[in-house]
């Protein structure tokens, strides 16, 4: 059984449907922790679930370095085979990179290398492109530039917002997310930098 540490900063709707996947006794993965880098609205999904949440808030640190210190430790507690990244804002820190890579993935709501980046959403509207999409990737040292795990095509319609467009990504980065995981527990998936 694989188990799983999910980092979240939002609203935590693609981390919802992982532990649902994983409530399921069939699925080969289990979420054993839940972490953020704030008081994120989606912790509530994992207390619901009966698992345990730790918050390591960015802005109580002095530093990025010192922030990645006490996450790593945090991480630590728990000795998830994979950290699954689920809309957490925020630059991993190299502790935490060195300490877990290739077994960090990463969910992007955008067809990666197309708009990497905190904004892939809104970077894609900008763009004015016919077609975005959602990528699943291993983590490395750069920023969303790790091997792509899966990746599927969404279509920007006409007044498309970035909430509207957001939306419609979501469920496919869900399904692509719980694949990749499932695939990864089963070794049908091997993780490499
Ligand atoms: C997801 O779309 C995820 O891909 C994105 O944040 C959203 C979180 O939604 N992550 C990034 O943009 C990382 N660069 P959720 O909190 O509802 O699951």
């Amino acid at each position: 059984m694989l188990t799983l540490a999910v980092l979240i900063s939002g609203t935590g709707s693609n981390l919802r449907a992982l532990l649902e996947a994983a409530s399921h006794p069939d699925f080969p993965a289990r979420v054993i922790a839940v972490g953020a880098d704030r008081d994120a609205e989606g912790l509530a999904h994992a207390e619901e679930f009966g698992i345990p949440t730790f918050t390591v808030p960015y802005t109580a640190y002095a530093s990025r370095e010192e922030w990645g210190r006490e996450l790593a430790a945090q991480l630590d507690a728990w000795q998830p085979d994979l950290i699954v990244l689920s809309g957490l804002m925020r630059l991993l820190p190299p502790a935490v990179v060195e300490r877990y890579a290739p077994n960090i993935i990463n969910t992007h709501p955008a067809y990666l290398p197309e708009f990497p980046g905190a904004h892939g959403v809104r970077d894609a509207l900008a763009a004015g492109v016919a077609e975005t999409g959602a990528s699943i990737i291993v983590i490395d040292d750069g920023i969303d530039s790790g091997p792509i795990l899966a990746q599927e095509r969404v279509p920007v319609l006409p007044g498309d917002t970035e909430a509207t467009l957001h939306d419609r990504i979501k469920p496919v980065e869900r399904r692509l997310l719980i694949d990749a995981v499932q695939r990864i527990a089963t070794g049908d998936l091997t993780l490499s930098r």
